[in-house]
């Protein structure tokens, strides 16, 4: 496996053919924080004029933080799973007392904020600061199983940490935000759950699963 050729022909490609995304127009790292967080339980094209109507309306954290909770709720009313607005409410809040409304710039202080999971973590801190630090969801573990040839049951803990240490191994030190955003946005447009399509991929010559005719049976998923 050669992982200089996967890197750099990953983020060539997604430099190129990324789709351009409200979050995407700067690093600002409460945006960042605020797209991940819709983007958990939901698609793309639904987020985006959630996103940016949330930013018109609380466009800093001192904003979200003073707003009434009942009005958080309103702008969200329609994306679902109400919890993930508490919770980015609460910890937005705490960023305000305690970091001056600064969003944390390492995995300690980011890890204690309410709703901010390994992932998100992740995601912040790749995508606003540029940490080489993995953000894996299933996406990018359907897509890494398939590269990598990896056979592991996606569903246990285990796996995620597994692939964790994976992208720590392969991420690009150079631009660790464009190689992460690169594999989401791979999983999202070209190597899709149902008939991923290979013969449009950045990283054809360095997926295992391609050449072994393997892809179609790859993530591994047990039902639970
Ligand atoms: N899914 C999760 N995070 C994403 C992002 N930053 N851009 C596009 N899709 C995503």
């Amino acid at each position: 496996f050669n992982a200089e050729a996967f890197r750099a022909h990953l983020i060539d490609w997604f430099k190129k053919e990324q789709r351009i995304l409200p979050w995407r127009e700067n690093q600002d790292p409460y945006r960042v924080w605020v797209s991940e967080i819709m983007l958990q339980q939901t698609r793309v094209d639904t987020v985006i004029p959630y996103f940016n109507h949330f930013m018109e309306q609380f466009p800093t954290p001192e904003a979200l933080a003073s707003a009434p909770e009942q009005d958080v709720l309103k702008a969200w009313e329609g994306l679902g799973y109400y919890s993930r607005a508490r919770n980015l409410q609460n910890a937005v809040r705490e960023v305000v007392e305690h970091y001056e409304g600064k969003v944390p710039d390492n995995k300690e202080q980011l890890g204690d904020l309410k709703g901010v999971g390994p992932y998100t973590k992740g995601a912040i801190l790749s995508i606003a600061y540029d940490q080489a630090e993995p953000a894996v969801d299933g996406n990018v573990m359907r897509v890494l199983s398939r590269i990598l040839l990896v056979e592991e049951d996606i569903a246990k803990a285990s796996t995620k940490t597994l692939f964790e240490s994976l992208v720590r191994e392969l991420i690009s030190k150079e631009d660790p935000s464009a190689f992460n955003q690169g594999l989401m946005e791979l999983g999202a447009i070209i190597c899709t759950p149902k008939s991923p399509s290979c013969m449009l991929c950045p990283v054809q010559d360095e997926c295992r699963a391609f050449s072994e005719g393997k892809e179609g049976e790859l993530p591994i998923k047990s039902k639970k």
